[in-house]
């Protein structure tokens, strides 16, 4: 049963709704929704709330999806699938400037709900339709805001679309993870790296973390989004820089990928998603992998009225 209402949610959200206040404990693997814009999320936060953002955002890549095509208006094109939209609500057509101006509006963001040494664990791509895209937008993101990047990691997927219609472009096998930290955080950003040894000197020496993960593309086919990423990939990346406890923030939820990983973890999980079929997707996605859970407990959701 989903709410009717708006909300199972009352008032503000913060992270001290994590914390048990008769035991004076913060809580662990508590999930919360929400079907809304994620600027009216993070609004609703208090600065600092956030210790790590893992996100895949819309990629801004198709430009065949634009004149205002989605999974819900568009009729099937191809084998019965429609083969360029890959979103139910969500339309993927802003100008390559307008990405700019929203990526970097959302880092500023970013910036003020994120906590101290926290950073933004960011996945994207490229498209066969739009190859410089995300590349300004990365560059809009480390000039005009306050953050940097500390490492990209190259997610190797298990398959990918093989692009035999080109005579000269690769098949796309790997995609970006990029780790955004603070340019004055650069030396202290939070990562779960152990050290091994000490140098005579005194120098610290630290295990080897390669930028390189090997992943699942995704955890099933979602019919409300056809851009999901795997639960194998939140978890691997949330062992790298999560700490224990840690409220982790996801802006662009779709189906829910990064509550699940989140939840296996122990970890606090806020999401955002605009689509109510997907955040009732999610809802549903938890309950089926975590029988124990309950709303209002350790669940919590608010669905558009
Ligand atoms: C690439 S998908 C995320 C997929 C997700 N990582 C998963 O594994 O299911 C991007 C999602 O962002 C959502 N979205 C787009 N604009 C949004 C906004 N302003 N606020 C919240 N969600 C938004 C889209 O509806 C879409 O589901």
């Amino acid at each position: 049963m989903y709410m009717d209402s708006a909300s199972n949610i009352d008032g503000q959200m913060s992270i001290f709704d994590f914390i048990d206040h008769e035991q004076g404990e913060v809580s662990n693997g508590i999930i919360r929704l929400y079907n809304e814009d994620c600027f009216e999320t993070m609004k609703n936060m208090k600065d600092g709330d956030i210790d790590l953002i893992l996100t895949s955002p819309f990629y801004n890549t198709n430009k065949k999806a634009g004149k205002n095509l989605t999974l819900e208006n568009t009729p099937k094109v191809k084998h019965g699938r429609r083969v360029w939209v890959r979103y139910d609500v969500h339309v993927d057509n802003m100008t390559d400037d307008e990405y700019c101006d929203y990526s970097v509006n959302l880092f500023n963001e970013f910036d003020r709900i994120v906590g101290q040494n926290g950073g933004v664990l960011y996945n994207i791509n490229y498209g066969a339709e739009n190859t410089n895209g995300m590349f300004k937008a990365v560059n809009a993101i480390i000039t005009q805001t306050n953050f940097s990047i500390a490492d990209v990691i190259a997610w190797k997927k298990k398959s990918a679309l093989p692009n035999n219609c080109s005579p000269n472009r690769l098949t796309r096998i790997i995609e970006f993870v990029f780790v955004f930290c603070r340019k004055d955080e650069m030396k202290t950003f939070r990562m779960n790296k152990k050290m091994v040894s000490m140098r005579d000197n005194g120098q610290k020496m630290y295990e080897n973390i390669f930028n390189f993960v090997e992943a699942k593309n995704n955890d099933g086919s979602c019919p409300y989004n056809k851009a999901t990423y795997s639960t194998e990939l939140c978890e691997k990346l949330l062992s790298m820089y999560a700490p224990d406890g840690a409220t982790i923030y996801d802006p662009f939820m779709g189906s829910g990928t990064t509550a699940v990983a989140c939840k296996r973890m122990g970890l606090n999980c806020i999401g955002s998603e605009i689509s109510t079929n997907q955040v009732k997707y999610e809802i549903d996605r938890l309950k089926n992998e975590f029988f124990t859970m309950q709303d209002g407990k350790d669940l919590f959701y608010k669905l558009k009225e």
